[in-house]
């Protein structure tokens, strides 16, 4: 008669040798590749020489117990199915195991019979949670690149919103992307979750939306505005926070509180409130501390770019004054990592 191959090899445990070489035998007459040992530690030095599919394991044994081995295989090597031979008088022990995850159980003294229908069904129920948790994987996988692509095409149609407003102020696109960067890194910094770190990266981006209710006159003007002009100026918080308002989502709720506060000062005497101190959301706090910084050191149309020790020097002095104390001190501590996020994203005309 033709022998059938299994790829499946066997371990077999048993401390009187000719139980396990019967089985063992019995076994590699139906194809299967066996190798048996004597004791648990016999078999756990077996275990991490080679890859075993099954274990077909004695419960009593001098030295470690079989249900010993069984908990050390379950932790080690979760992937290995483990089938429990046990005497009569030792159900209880047999239902204990079973408990621990094996998956099934023998009672002595066996019809080899008995031996192989176990391993078929035992490795049929592993080759079967295998295939089922390789698919929960993929499917996990899945999500995650579906949650992934959500992610980035929320951020696109953001960027691309603020860039709109690019169009009429001429502050750059690239100032937006900068302060996205910014803002991750401070947030981090200040200990936020890596989500929150996400959304702040995307939104802040919208920080100046408003703008594009401005008319151009004012928005575009090369000289000083007059007290009316920046009036108007100021409403670009009020708009912004009116386009962003009321959305299920944190991340346009967190756009709508920059929008809406990036302008408020520390000690009460910003726009368009003079919301004070905490009542400032922290988001706004952040976008404060990075817009003033990246417009400081570069170039806008109404004046030339500071070098960044007088921008640092004049940021400095606003201290728990304009800025929040504690989150300018973050900003400190962070600007070598900004100075190279600053060297990567540069203005066109730079
Ligand atoms: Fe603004
Ligand atoms: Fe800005």
């Amino acid at each position: 008669m033709e022998q059938v191959s299994h790829r499946e090899r066997i371990l077999v445990v048993d401390d009187e040798s000719q139980v396990s070489d019967i089985i063992a035998q019995c076994l590699m007459l139906e194809g299967y590749h066996c190798d048996t040992a004597d004791c648990t530690d016999h078999a756990l030095s077996l275990c991490a020489r080679n890859h075993y599919d099954l274990i077909i394991s004695d419960i009593m044994m001098p030295g470690k117990t079989g249900i010993e081995l069984l908990g050390f295989v379950r932790r080690l090597y979760p992937d290995v199915a483990i089938i429990m031979v046990t005497a009569v008088d030792d159900r209880a022990t047999a239902v204990n195991a079973l408990q621990l995850g094996a998956y099934g159980y023998v009672i002595k003294p066996f019809d080899l019979n008995e031996i192989f229908i176990g391993v078929v069904n035992a490795l049929e129920r592993r080759r079967l949670s295998i295939q089922s948790r390789e698919y929960e994987r993929r499917l996990e996988n899945d999500v995650r690149q579906r949650t992934a692509e959500i992610q980035r095409r929320e951020e696109e149609i953001c960027l691309r919103l603020s860039a709109a407003c690019g169009y009429r102020d001429l502050e750059t696109g690239s100032h937006n992307r900068r302060l996205g960067l910014y803002s991750a890194v401070l947030a981090q910094e200040l200990g936020w979750a890596g989500p929150a770190q996400d959304e702040i990266r995307i939104s802040i981006a919208m920080h100046d939306i408003g703008k594009i209710g401005l008319p151009d006159n004012i928005l575009r003007k090369p000289a000083r505005l007059t007290d009316d002009e920046f009036a108007v100026i100021k409403t670009h918080t009020v708009i912004g926070a009116r386009m962003l308002k009321g959305s299920d989502f944190s991340l346009l709720n967190m756009a709508h509180a920059i929008a809406l506060s990036h302008h408020e000062k520390w000690d009460g005497t910003g726009y368009p409130y003079g919301l004070f101190g905490d009542e400032i959301p922290e988001p706004a706090r952040i976008c404060s501390v990075l817009d003033v910084y990246d417009a400081l050191v570069h170039k806008r149309i109404y004046r030339s770019a500071l070098p960044e020790e007088e921008a640092l020097a004049i940021m400095t002095a606003s201290r728990g004054a304009h800025f929040d104390p504690d989150i300018f001190d973050c900003f400190i501590d962070v600007l070598p990592r900004l100075r190279t996020i600053r060297a990567e994203v540069r203005d066109r005309e730079e």
